[in-house]
């Protein structure tokens, strides 16, 4: 099974910051079935693919579209205890949200934390109006929360896309949702 495309949003990120440099490393953090992974990999990327279910991991590694399987590391463990070393990139495609309100802001100074100056965070965070607002395992965010998440970024791609929609399974779903690149400040 070749799997899902690479979003978008990835692949304008690994255009901004172009080829890595040989050892170069990207987290894919809530990897899933593995799309990001298999194209990080395919451009040369060091990779370390983490999500909490075995399961994603196991589908990721059995994607026949998936090259370079000696620079690829998985971890299946959850955002809030994994270990994350510094990287070049790190992608969460809608991933963070699923994190609960009370482990987001330890988890996200982890993942700034782990980005090299110079280095991007790709990826997508819930708004306050998305349907899974009020989950308890959900974090979402107002637009003018973002600015003080950002202070160690400059914000190089914000989109912010609201519209009436189905969720994965088909069921009907409003979407409210940031898609962001932001770049780590050098000092
Ligand atoms: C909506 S899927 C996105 C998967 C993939 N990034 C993509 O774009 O197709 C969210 C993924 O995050 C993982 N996940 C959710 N909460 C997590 C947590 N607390 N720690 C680690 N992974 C988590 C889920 O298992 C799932 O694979």
């Amino acid at each position: 099974m070749a799997g899902s495309p690479p979003r978008p949003l990835l692949r304008r990120a690994l255009e901004m910051i172009g080829e890595p440099a040989p050892g170069d490393l990207a987290i894919d953090l809530g990897c899933g079935e593995g799309r990001d992974s298999a194209e990080l990999l395919g451009r040369g990327w060091r990779v370390l693919a983490i999500d909490a279910e075995a399961e994603a991991i196991d589908r990721l590694r059995r994607r026949a579209d998936l090259t370079g399987t000696d620079r690829l590391e998985t971890l299946a463990a959850r955002f809030e205890t994994a270990d994350l070393p510094p990287c070049r990139l790190l992608n969460a495609a809608y991933a963070l949200p699923f994190c609960p309100p009370g482990a987001f802001g330890a988890v996200w100074d982890r993942c700034a934390g782990a980005i090299e100056p110079g280095g991007l965070f790709v990826g997508q965070l819930f708004g306050e109006r998305d349907g899974w607002a009020a989950q308890p395992d959900v974090t979402a965010h107002r637009r003018g929360a973002l600015d003080a998440l950002l202070s160690q970024f400059i914000i190089e791609h914000l989109q912010e896309e609201e519209r009436d929609g189905a969720d994965a399974l088909g069921y009907a779903k409003h979407w409210h949702i940031f898609h962001l690149i932001a770049r780590k400040r050098d000092g």
